[in-house]
């Protein structure tokens, strides 16, 4: 399966996805590694790992929509057959991701529904909630609202505070993305779109 991946931050997703195809238990083919932030570890692991990196800068265009249709031209040029989101921080243009709902994926760290967007952590802590975890799903329009794939679920511990419980997650993380790329790539995996949103040609 030839996979592309977007991430803002440090990549230790991405890391782990590129453990696992360099393990063999992962059969990926990595065309691009791409980020909106020029100073992004993830592009640093990618270019340690061989793989084409494409760093672009929003302020460099015009709108959100701008940006995203020259962001997913150059992903369709790769031939990438599947988009990962491994902590990629900027919310997509609904009309310019449209063509890619079904072969985009995310990783949320909550159990979604709960908590979209951001402090997700924390704000589990604050709710009080026993559990706590990370999602992968579907990318959609709608922000981490996609139809949801796969979740690891953790307890939540006396004592434990956002970072810590960050850093717990994380672990599971590692292992829930790989777990959903082979899923997809083995073709045991269809999208099942939600009441409204259309696949391309259906609208
Ligand atoms: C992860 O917690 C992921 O769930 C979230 O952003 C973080 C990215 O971490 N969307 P990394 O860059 O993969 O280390």
């Amino acid at each position: 399966l030839r996979i592309a991946v977007l991430a803002s931050g440090r990549g230790s997703n991405l890391q782990a996805l590129i453990a696992a195809r360099d393990a063999g238990t992962l059969p990926v083919e990595f065309v691009l590694v791409g980020s909106d932030k020029a100073s992004a570890g993830a592009l640093e692991l990618a270019q340690a790992a061989g793989i084409p990196r494409l760093a672009l800068n929003p302020k460099a265009y015009p709108s959100r929509r701008d940006f995203d249709l020259d962001l997913f031209a150059r992903i369709e040029a790769t031939g990438a057959e599947l988009l990962v989101l491994a902590g990629y921080m900027r919310i997509l243009d609904g009309e310019a991701l449209h063509p890619w709902v079904g072969r985009m994926i995310n990783i949320h760290p909550s159990l979604l529904p709960k908590y979209r967007g951001l402090h997700t952590h924390r704000r589990a802590l604050e709710a009080g909630d026993l559990e706590h975890g990370a999602s992968v799903h579907y990318v959609t329009a709608e922000l981490d609202g996609g139809p949801v794939i796969a979740q690891a679920r953790i307890g939540i511990e006396a004592g434990d505070h956002e970072d810590l419980l960050a850093q717990r997650l994380l672990a599971y993380e590692h292992r829930l993305l790989p777990a959903v790329v082979r899923l997809i790539a083995a073709s045991r995996l269809a999208y099942a779109a939600p009441d409204g949103v259309a696949l391309d040609g259906e609208r």
